[in-house]
């Protein structure tokens, strides 16, 4: 476990030095705010990815952030209009967090 943290931090400073973005990963950050792996995981040793369902025991089925005005339209990224979208398909954990709906569009708007 200690050898692939590692790994994982040398790969996210990697992205950092790309983005100019000194953010945690969101796990670790959670962890700064008292939350631990079994909080998401569920198990204390986990193997598998958390599952969003835990994301939204704590934050709602639906995060209310201020609407983003792009493409001539206001655009919710939690409320896809293209059906239900996964928290972690923007909010990695242990990785940079990635803007998904940019594998179409072009939305400048940061995941945090
Ligand atoms: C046990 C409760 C809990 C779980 C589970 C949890 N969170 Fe959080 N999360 C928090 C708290 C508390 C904060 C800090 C206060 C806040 O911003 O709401 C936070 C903050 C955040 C933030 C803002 C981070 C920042 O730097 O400001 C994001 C984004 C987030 N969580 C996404 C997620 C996602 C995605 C998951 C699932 C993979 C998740 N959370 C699981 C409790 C939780
Ligand atoms: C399409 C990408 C995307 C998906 C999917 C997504 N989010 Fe977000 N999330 C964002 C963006 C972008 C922001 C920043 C919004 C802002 O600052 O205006 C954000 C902000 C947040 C925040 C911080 C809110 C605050 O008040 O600062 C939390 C918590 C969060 N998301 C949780 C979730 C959870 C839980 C899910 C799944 C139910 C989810 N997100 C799904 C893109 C996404
Ligand atoms: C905020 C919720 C959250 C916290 C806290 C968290 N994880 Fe995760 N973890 C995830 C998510 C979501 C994934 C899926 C991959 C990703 O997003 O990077 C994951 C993936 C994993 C995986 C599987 C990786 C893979 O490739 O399948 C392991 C192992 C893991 N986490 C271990 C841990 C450990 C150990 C801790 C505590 C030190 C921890 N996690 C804390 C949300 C979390
Ligand atoms: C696989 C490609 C793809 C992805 C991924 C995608 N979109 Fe779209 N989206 C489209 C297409 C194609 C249209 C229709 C053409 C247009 O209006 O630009 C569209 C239209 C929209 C519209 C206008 C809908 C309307 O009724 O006017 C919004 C808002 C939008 N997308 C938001 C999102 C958000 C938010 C995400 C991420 C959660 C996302 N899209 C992800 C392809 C995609």
């Amino acid at each position: 476990m200690k050898k692939r943290s590692l790994t994982l931090l040398a790969v996210a400073g990697l992205l950092f030095s790309f983005h100019g973005m000194a953010t945690e990963p969101l796990a670790d950050r959670h962890g700064g705010f008292g939350i631990e792996c079994v909080d998401c995981h569920q198990t204390d040793t986990p193997t598998k990815r958390a599952k969003s369902k835990t994301c939204k025991g704590c934050h709602g089925d639906k995060v209310d952030v201020p609407l983003f005005q792009a493409e001539e339209r206001s655009v919710d990224f939690h409320e896809s209009p293209h059906g239900s979208v996964r928290c972690t398909k923007c909010h990695l954990a242990h990785q940079q967090p990635v803007m998904y709906c940019n594998e179409c569009h072009a939305f400048e708007k940061p995941v945090p």
